[in-house]
């Protein structure tokens, strides 16, 4: 039973989603199939929660709306990238709305939950308490003002409303009051105490990484920093109009809380499959064999951000309920960033998946190798235009391209595209290939994805290797030797194709096409097979079409910029006795070196008239030590000194920030004392 986490249904799908939770969970339900193991893999659209009611009211239409807009562009964007979903539900589904119910009922009826009463956050304006993101103040671990009353997504903080400074009603921007109401809490304290702890302890990763129990390090210590700081009684209904309501007398205008609700979607998910064609072929199919079946290993591909959801709280749902399995493993992975900047969906700072087919139709693979060989496994990562055009070209094309082309135009050369016949696959060859298949084997269980994918690409330099080392070019016509060859890299083009099934499925198919395999099992290719005509499996991409991407999201860099110059903050207004707090003078550097152990800084001593100070400044891109020496800029000389990698910085040196990043000094334009104050 494998799942990915629902993603909301209120904006497009991007990258990050795409190589954090749906690209991983695909390939290991794809590599199961293959591997003939009954798989059920399902996700779908989270449409209740704030995030949804919040950008209802932004753009004046009805939750119902906006879900039902994203829910159907995020499916289609799924489907058009090969994600091979049994199923993708929904959780505003009337069957989503049952399952849920009758699950927070039977928790009920069981006396789980603890009934409290106590005072929260509410904007009398809008009549309208405020949970969760309906909430937003200052965040008390980091200071950033605009943090939600769940979480800062700033420093990643998990918060509550009551842990907000300045709070403020996210609907109206005004104060809020505090009224009285009463809610659903899972003990979660006492949980912890009976076995959850316990049982995260049991997830202890040893460092066995290719144990496909063993959880990674990240997820193991996140969960481990929430049960040493003492999990608390967590509610799980909300004084909200859109959602589940809860199922019980007395609580009319409460629905279920999101996070209560969504993880059950991927029961009601696995329901839905009853009715479908998943399984027309066997009646005996029941959901219940995927969630409550001692044999059934239950896996949740997920984003760190989802961490405490899946391990902590889901799981104390599910054993509270009593008839569920648990989870096996949740392979989390964490994020990736794009150009140098964390990908933001209210900045645009994101590559969209439905206006990255605009752009390279047909290219489905190439972003999918892109991502998975980019993977966010362990840390954040990274995902450059420029790397992405150097992978397709150096690798997708030159290597992998490349191979199975040469083999099938040799093929029609010398045998008009029949595969010899009488030949056995050479021995030293297929046990390099069986090798290979082996360790992406256990690169795979492990969700081991990037380290897979390269070995799935050294069975293609190998092939490479073999063909190029055998030269059958070279020999005379009728060379027994030319069909061995031939014979040869025909089953390692058969090989390639079966794993690509499970990483570029768009180009096995293709592939499938030309060596006539009909079914993706672990054959040979078969001999005295007609195969079809040489084509291009990835063409080259060109300068300008890259250049054509950065140049969109320099774009939105400036128009960010734009719309944030443009508002007028009144509280961000400052007195004159604040600007005169600060004291900036003319300094001349004398001299500039790189810092020993930064790339990014450089170490300046700066001439100020009455003294000279070292100052480490975050230029080294922008400029060469050796062009700067003599240059006058602008000092900010009583800020508080400040250790930068090892070396003291007496001051700041102010610059002009260009739009696409680059930086300038803020110098006078004729030569002045060093020293001269700038008021
Ligand atoms: N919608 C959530 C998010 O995008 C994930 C929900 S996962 C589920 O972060 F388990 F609750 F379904
Ligand atoms: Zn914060």
């Amino acid at each position: 039973m494998i799942t990915s986490a629902l993603p909301y249904a209120n904006g497009p799908i991007h990258i990050g989603h795409l190589a954090g939770a749906y690209l991983p969970a695909d390939i290991y339900a794809r590599y199961m199939r293959l591997k003939g193991k009954d798989v059920a893999f399902v996700c779908g659209s989270d449409e209740h929660g704030v995030p949804v009611t919040l950008r209802a009211k932004k753009e004046g239409i009805k939750p119902q709306q906006v879900v039902d807009k994203y829910h159907t562009i995020n499916k289609k964007a799924f489907e058009d990238f090969g994600i091979s979903f049994d199923m993708y539900h929904r959780t505003s589904d009337p069957l989503h709305h049952e399952t849920a119910s009758a699950f927070f009922k039977h928790l009920y009826d069981k006396g789980v939950f603890v009934e409290k009463e106590s005072k929260q956050y509410y904007d009398e304006q809008e009549k309208q308490f405020l949970a969760d993101r309906y909430i937003v103040g200052t965040c008390p671990k980091c200071g950033n003002e605009n943090a939600y009353g769940d979480q800062c997504e700033k420093c990643g903080s998990t918060l509550s409303p009551e842990e907000l400074k300045n709070p403020r009603s996210a609907l109206s921007g005004n104060q809020p009051i505090k009224k009285k109401t009463k809610h659903w809490y899972l003990p979660l304290d006492k949980i912890q105490e009976e076995w959850l702890e316990e049982w995260i302890d049991s997830h202890k990763p040893k460092g066995n990484k290719q144990e496909t129990e063993e959880w990674k390090t990240n997820v193991y210590g996140q969960c481990k920093s929430w049960l040493d700081q003492g999990l608390q009684p967590r509610a799980v209904t909300r004084d909200l109009n859109w959602g589940v309501p809860v199922p019980i007398d007395g609580a009319d205008g409460k629905v279920l809380y999101v996070w209560f609700d969504a993880p059950i979607g991927y029961i009601s998910a696995t329901k839905a499959l009853e009715g479908s064609e998943f399984r027309v072929h066997n009646s005996e199919f029941s959901w219940k064999d995927y969630w409550q079946n001692k044999d059934t290993k239950l896996l949740h591909f997920i984003g760190k951000d989802n961490i405490v959801f899946h391990c902590l709280i889901f799981p104390a749902m599910l054993k509270a309920h009593g008839d569920y399995i648990l989870p096996e493993n949740i392979p989390s992975n964490e994020f990736m960033n794009l150009e140098g900047d964390k990908i933001s969906t209210s900045r645009n700072w994101a590559v969209w998946l439905h206006e990255y087919l605009e752009d390279f139709p047909n290219k489905e693979d190439v972003l999918r190798y892109c991502l998975i060989s980019n993977m966010p496994e362990n840390k954040d990562s990274e995902f450059t235009w420029k790397d992405f055009q150097e992978k397709n070209n150096s690798e997708l094309v030159g290597i992998l391209a490349n191979f199975i082309n040469r083999v099938v135009v040799l093929t029609h050369k010398y045998f008009d595209g029949v595969v010899p016949e009488g030949y056995e696959f050479n021995e030293t060859l297929r046990l390099k290939i069986e090798q290979s298949t082996n360790v992406i084997d256990k690169h795979i269980s492990s969700y081991q994805f990037r380290a897979a994918l390269q070995e799935f690409m050294n069975i293609a330099r190998e092939g490479n290797k073999y063909l190029t080392d055998a030269e059958p070019w070279k020999l005379e016509k009728g060379d027994p030797k030319i069909p061995q060859v031939l014979f040869d890299c025909i089953q390692v083009c058969g090989v390639l194709q079966k794993c690509m099934e499970i990483f570029l499925p768009f180009t096995s198919k293709k592939l499938a096409t030309i060596l006539k395999i009909e079914e993706p099992q672990l054959q040979n290719v078969a001999p005295g097979t007609q195969l079809g005509k040489p084509e291009h499996l990835f063409t080259r991409i060109e300068d300008k079409d890259i250049q054509k991407q950065i140049d969109k999201l320099q774009n939105s860099k400036k128009q960010n910029m734009e719309a944030n110059s443009s508002i007028v903050n009144p509280q961000s207004e400052i007195t004159f006795d604040d600007f005169m707090k600060m004291n900036i003078k003319v300094g001349t550097i004398k001299s500039a070196e790189k810092h020993p152990d930064a790339d990014k800084l450089l170490k300046l001593e700066v001439d100020l008239g009455s003294e000279t100070r070292t100052i480490v400044s975050g230029i080294a891109q922008h400029y060469q030590p050796e062009n700067i020496v003599g240059t006058q800029v602008s000092v900010l000389t009583n800020l508080a000194p400040r250790k930068i990698r090892g070396i003291e910085s007496q001051g700041m040196i102010l610059m002009a920030e260009n739009t696409d990043g680059k930086l300038a000094f803020v110098s006078p334009d004729k030569t002045v004392d060093s020293g001269s104050e700038i008021r």
